[in-house]
Order: structure tokens, then sequence, then C-alpha cells
């Protein structure tokens, strides 16, 4: 079978469905690929990097009566009137809010596969690409967030005096937030984190940001996506919203519940009261914002000058590597629909991710699929029994002077035979302090020798 991968119309989009790694791995499952001239380019895959791949490229006209046409965004209406019937299509397509799509592949009668229907289960994480977008879309709004930022995020003593580091708050750790809160945190930023879910709060952890914790009801999620929050927890969450973003120099948020409209949690008077040069990032603005004065895809200063950046593109503002993760995503589901790796699209409804995914076949919508159970839960683990403390006894006071003295004399004799730049090494600290210790960027902060 010939699959096809067109340039995306799209305005401004800088992804394509396939790159000359992907497109050959494609090829390797037999099957015959076609590339649009100039369909990479934005991305730095060039047409002469996909001939030298041994892809063909060419018009749009063979591209779009391939038997398969794989793309990114959604196909348009005129762009679903250019496919063969019986074609198969594979995009993104956001089938939950796209009744007038869904009918258009229905009526030319191809067989539509939607990405981002694949379902969040461990088997199918290899081909979800949304989660494969949030993540480079999570470190590509630490990236904005630093160019706006008027400091830099790590701490230092300099000579030239103190550099507090940079406070961030991430509101939702799902793939996006996690993204942030590592990508944060590799700069040296101070790191804080809520979420809904309480079971967040290792992995928010792990990366080495703070849980913030708010007394409410929360339970575990039993699929791993949050619910709306009832009235009491909004009230219990609100004031430490309002606190956090305050005391935060950049604010990410990524909150958002599956199919539903994204939770507006930071509000107008929050913002007016954030110090000059705050910086927000408002992941979830394709879908309302999660910050009141959130525009999508602008960047908004205000009146006491924090600039609120709603944009929706951020994955694609890092093309190569979206791409390349998208392709291999595509690649993935394709070893799956290929089981005689012989270039024939097989799909097969028994399975759950390739039945989750079909939105429309042989002019029938088969949207919405039944439903997958999932469980992101982990299982409740017996409690675990502590070992004794185990009390040591204190040090004799003399044996701790002469340890503190052999520390000095082992010190001078390093430093009397080291190149001279060795003790200079000794005059740049870097921060290191929660939220907790320190109230505003000018307060003393304990700092620890590099
Ligand atoms: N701008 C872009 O280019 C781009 C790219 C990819 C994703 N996104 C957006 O980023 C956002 C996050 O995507 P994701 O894949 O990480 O989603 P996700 O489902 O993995 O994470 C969302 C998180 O928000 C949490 N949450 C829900 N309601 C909350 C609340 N009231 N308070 C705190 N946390 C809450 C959820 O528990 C979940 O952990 C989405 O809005 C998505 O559309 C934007």
């Amino acid at each position: 079978m010939r699959i096809g991968i067109p340039r995306e119309s799209r305005r401004g989009e800088t992804l394509v469905a396939a790159t000359t790694v992907t497109a050959a791995q494609l090829e390797a499952l037999g099957y015959d690929v076609v590339v649009e001239s100039g369909a990479g380019v934005a991305a730095d895959q060039t047409d002469a990097a996909f001939t030298a791949a041994g892809i063909r490229v060419t018009d749009a006209d063979e591209v779009w009566t391939s038997d398969i046409v794989i793309k990114v965004n959604a196909p348009t209406s005129a762009e679903i009137r250019r496919l063969r019937r019986g074609a198969t299509v594979i995009s993104l397509m956001a089938p939950g809010r796209s009744p007038k799509l869904i009918e258009e592949l229905r009526a030319q009668r191809v067989t539509a596969l939607a990405m981002d229907a694949v379902p969040r289960i461990s088997r199918a994480r290899a081909m979800d690409v949304l989660s494969s977008m949030a993540n480079v879309a999570g470190y590509r709004a630490v990236i904005e967030a630093a160019h706006e930022f008027g400091r830099q995020f790590t701490g230092q003593v300099t000579a030239a005096g103190k550099v507090p580091p940079a406070r961030v708050f991430v509101v939702g750790a799902g793939v996006a937030g996690l993204a942030a809160i590592g990508a944060a945190g590799a700069m040296g930023a101070i790191v804080r984190a809520f979420d809904v879910r309480p079971e967040v709060a290792e992995q928010v952890e792990s990366l080495g940001g703070e849980f913030v914790l708010v007394e409410m009801e929360q339970e575990v999620s039993s699929d791993g996506y949050a619910k709306e929050m009832t009235a009491e927890q909004e009230a219990a969450t609100a004031a430490m919203y309002d606190e956090e973003a305050r005391n935060a120099d950049i604010v990410i948020t990524t909150a958002l519940i599956p199919g539903r409209p994204a939770p507006q949690l930071i509000t107008a008077e929050t913002v007016a009261n954030m110090r000059a040069g705050s910086v927000l990032v408002d992941m979830a603005a394709a879908n309302g914002g999660n910050v009141a004065l959130t525009q999508a895809d602008e960047r908004v200063v205000t009146d006491n000058l924090v600039t609120i950046l709603g944009y929706t593109d951020t994955a694609s503002r890092l093309a190569a590597q979206t791409s390349q993760l998208f392709g291999t995503n595509i690649v993935n589901l394709f070893k799956l629909l290929t089981p005689g790796k012989d270039g024939e699209l097989v799909l097969d409804h028994e399975d759950v991710v390739q039945r989750g995914i079909t939105v429309t076949q042989e002019g029938e919508s088969l949207w919405p699929p039944p439903p997958v159970q999932v469980s992101a839960a982990p299982a409740a683990a017996a409690p675990v029994a502590r070992p004794e403390k185990v009390v040591k006894p204190p040090m004799d006071p003399r044996r701790k002077l002469f340890a503190a003295a052999l520390a000095v004399v082992l010190f001078g004799l390093a430093a009397a035979y080291s190149p001279p730049s060795f003790p200079g090494h000794f005059t740049v600290f870097r921060w290191r302090s929660s939220w907790a210790t320190t109230s505003s960027p000018t307060s003393p902060m304990p700092c620890t020798r590099l």
C-alpha cells in the first residue's frame, strides 16, 4: 500500500507527520511512502534529505490519492474531498468535539483513525502522540517563560551581589506539567507544583519539585484523570492558587480534565497582585485557559507588567523534535496495524487500541468507541514496617575538635598546591531553599557552597 505524507495546511504549522527516519521505518514495514515536496522543511526535513533516505518526494495529487494519508492536523473539508473512497486517513482529530468532521469523513467513505484517541493504557504508550506533544510543550513552556523573564533561573552569590533563584509554580502535574517541573528544576529554579490528584506528589518530588499540600478531601483517581472539583475543593484551593501565584516569578498552568473546558484557576485579581516581571504560561489556552486574562495564541502584558502567554503551538515550536516523536508514535501504530510486515494495513476491532482510534469506516460512524477500563491508581500497599530509629551516641568533643582542625589543614594544603583559580570556586554559591524560607526575592536565604 502507498502512504502519502502531505504538507500541513494549517497556517503556521511547522510539524510534519514523518521524518526521514520514520518514513524509512514505514518502508521497512513494506509500505511505499511518498512525501509532498516541502512538507518537512519547517521541521528541518528537506526534500533532499528524504530523497537521500530513499523516500520519494512528489506532488500533492499523488500524496492525497494514496491508500493511506498520514498528517498531523485533522484534514480540512477540501482535503477530505481529495481522499479516495476506501482510503485511510490518520491524524489528530479531536473527534469528541468534531461532529462535522466525523460526518464529512463518513460521507467520503474513508477509514479515519484519530491519533488523539489512543487510550492511555500502558500497552498504547508507544503510540500516544498527545503525551509526546505535551512532553515537548511542557519543556518549551519553560523556555518561553525564561525568554520573557528578566532574570536568570539559577540563584547565585557573586562578587556583584546575590541573585535569588527563580520561583516556578506549576499547576497540574500531568505529562506537560511534569516536563515543565523537570525543565525548570534543571535550569536551577525552585519549583512547587499542585495537582488535584494526590498520587502525583511522588512524581513531582522525584523531579526535585515540592508538592503543595492543601487540606481538603482528595481522592486517588481510578483512571489517571482528574474529576471536576467539588465546591469545597474549589474554595480550599482558591486561596492556595492566589498565594502561590503571588509568591512565584513564573506560573505554568496545565490543568485539564479531558473533554471539558479548562478550569479557570488564576483570577484577574491574583494577576493584578503579582509582581512586575512575573510570567504566566497558560498551556490550557486552547481549551479556554486556566488564567482569567489568557488570550489564545497571544502574548498579553497587563498594566502591572505581568506577561501572560497563551500560545497553543508550544510543541510546534520545537518542530524537529516533535515531528520525530510524532513520526515514531505513527511507526509504532503501524507495527500493530501491519501484522504481516507486508505493507498491508489490517484493522482489528477486537483490539481496544485499534477500536479506540477508529472514528469512521466504510461509510459508518464508529464514534464514540466503547469505554476502555484503565487503572492508574496503584494498588493499596501493605503498611511497610519502619526500622527502629538507631540513636548514635554523641561524638566526644575532643574528637570533634581534632576532625575540624584536620579539615582546615587539608584544605590549606590543597589550596597551596592548586592553580590560582582554585580558591575562586569557593566564592560562587548556589541557592538551595524552599519558598517556606523565602518570603521575597531579596530576603536572606541559606546557601550551599559549590
Ligand atoms: N500549548 C501546546 O502546544 C500544548 C501541547 C500539548 C498539550 N497542551 C495542553 O497542556 C495541557 C496539559 O496537557 P497534558 O497532556 O499534560 O494533560 P494531562 O491530562 O496529562 O494533565 C493535566 C493535569 O491537570 C490536572 N488537573 C485537572 N484539574 C486540575 C485542577 N483544578 N487543579 C490542578 N490540577 C488539575 C490533572 O489531574 C492532570 O494531572 C492541556 O491543556 C493540553 O491541551 C498544550
